[in-house]
């Protein structure tokens, strides 16, 4: 029987036992790498050149000392100054399956073997339209998102949603957003996100609303919320496009809320016909479901949101409704074929045993919080205080929380061994994007270096 030339290459029994070789020598190099290790005096000079390059080429330097060789194994990755640290912000979040997991490198290399580097909107290859399946499938089960476009980060994503809430909507052109929250580093993303820091020198556009995110210690935050909100839409009546938040305050300061804090404002925006998206591109894969309008059952409300980080591509999902006019979006790139590949696969192996209330991100959740407030309570006392997030999205405010106290403490986590970095403003918390791969093991070396490291600080 004929069959095409791509399928032989998927099946042939040469192609994946050369692969699946290649990918067991890596694992094998790899498992040299079993926990935290300083910089060696022999590879020192060498990490310390490498940093230096990196700030000579792109006039600024790295936030941390730290390049990789492009080894790994699991929470661990090995940098060039001959260092191991546990890396617990995984690229603000893209790694979820942890460094040099086999299969996610499998399937990066099967991905690889493909006849082209980047796929696109005008001509994509089969993993396009797998990847839209799966996505789309997955969402339409709690939500009425039934469409989903693929783009090449989560800003990408999120400028396509705003288009497509514009066009549907039009003229309208405010929108309303928590204030703290985070959206991206385009123009427009920029002006979403409410942080002057990240837009000194650019223009002010004056079409963002803000509202308050919750607030735990506010019994009335629900109605404060709601409040505002409705006097946002008295004076701009019809001149509100689309409610944008993040289901989770992430870089805000990871602050969660209850479903009941949105349900309100949620209620308000489907009667004054304002779209209402998800803005979901760091909970996605992290909060214990694929999509934390799934964990929060929120679904039936969304009529967009969007995704990127741990899909390894970026997506924006919609309903019929919002299906924009043809023109509104586009773009030469879809996503590295690697990317699609791999980002699949993790998605595959997410649907093992890590989702729902019983699955591993929850129990890695509990585990975690409880290791932070332990510390609190015992050998750290105060100086870790509200712990909280949502699954695999973790903070704590050490000390009080000020800028320099945290700064000092991140860099001297990262002198010990552990990755992690700030978010919020008032106060700065420290956050863990926990992959999901981490095993109680680990979560224990994690202790020992945060307690190190905050002692040594107080
Ligand atoms: C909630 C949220 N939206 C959008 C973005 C922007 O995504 P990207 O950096 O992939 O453009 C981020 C990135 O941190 C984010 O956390």
């Amino acid at each position: 029987m004929a069959q095409l030339i791509g399928h032989q290459i998927d099946e042939s029994t040469q192609v994946t036992k050369t692969l699946q070789q290649l990918v067991d020598e890596v694992t094998k190099i790899n498992h040299q790498i079993t926990g935290v290790k300083p910089p060696s005096a022999e590879f020192q000079e060498n990490g310390k050149k490498q940093i230096e390059k990196i700030g000579q080429f792109r006039g600024r330097p790295l936030h941390y000392p730290y390049v990789g060789t492009g080894a790994g194994n699991g929470v661990y990755v090995e940098l060039e100054d001959g260092s191991v640290k546990l890396d617990l912000i995984n690229g603000i979040g893209i790694h979820l399956m942890g460094h040099s997991h086999p299969r996610v490198m499998a399937a990066t290399v099967r991905g690889a073997l493909s006849d082209i580097v980047n796929q696109g909107n005008l001509q994509p290859n089969r993993e396009y339209g797998q990847f839209l399946e799966k996505l789309a499938t997955w969402a339409g089960r709690k939500s009425r998102l039934k469409y989903a476009w693929l783009s090449t980060c989560g800003t990408m994503a999120n400028e396509n949603a705003l288009k497509m809430a514009r066009q549907k909507l039009s003229p309208a052109r405010m929108v309303i957003s928590f204030k703290n929250a985070f959206a991206g580093r385009s123009t427009m993303m920029a002006e979403l996100t409410d942080n002057p820091a990240y837009k000194v020198g650019l223009p002010e556009y004056n079409e963002i609303l803000r509202v308050p995110f919750y607030d735990k210690k506010d019994p009335q935050s629900g109605e404060k919320t709601l409040r505002a909100f409705k006097e946002h839409v008295a004076k701009y009546e019809n001149n509100i496009s689309v409610f944008s938040f993040e289901p989770m305050l992430g870089e805000g300061g990871y602050q969660a809320a209850p479903r009941e804090f949105f349900l309100p404002v949620l209620d308000f925006c489907k009667e004054k016909k304002i779209a209402v998206w998800a803005d979901e591109v760091q909970t996605f894969s992290r909060t214990g479901e694929l999509f934390a309008f799934e964990t929060l059952d929120i679904g039936s409300y969304i009529d967009l949101c969007t995704i990127a980080k741990t899909a390894q591509v970026g997506a924006t999902l919609y309903t019929e409704e919002f299906n924009p006019k043809p023109g509104l979006i586009a773009g030469t790139f879809s996503g590295s074929t690697p990317a699609l590949t791999a980002g699949m696969e993790i998605l595959q192996i997410l649907q093992e045993g890590y989702l729902g209330p019983e699955g591993r991100i929850q129990q890695i959740h509990k585990k975690f919080i409880g290791m932070l407030n332990h510390l609190n309570e015992t050998t750290c006392r105060g100086l870790l205080t509200d712990a909280g997030g949502m699954g695999l999205m973790i903070a704590v405010t050490p000390y009080q929380g000020k800028k320099e106290q945290v700064d000092a403490l991140l860099k001297r986590m990262f002198q010990n061994g552990l990755i992690a970095f700030n978010c919020g403003k008032d106060p700065i918390r420290v956050r863990f994007l926990v992959p999901a791969i981490i095993q109680d093991a680990d979560i224990e070396v994690a202790k020992t270096i945060i307690e190190k490291s905050i002692l040594e600080e107080a």
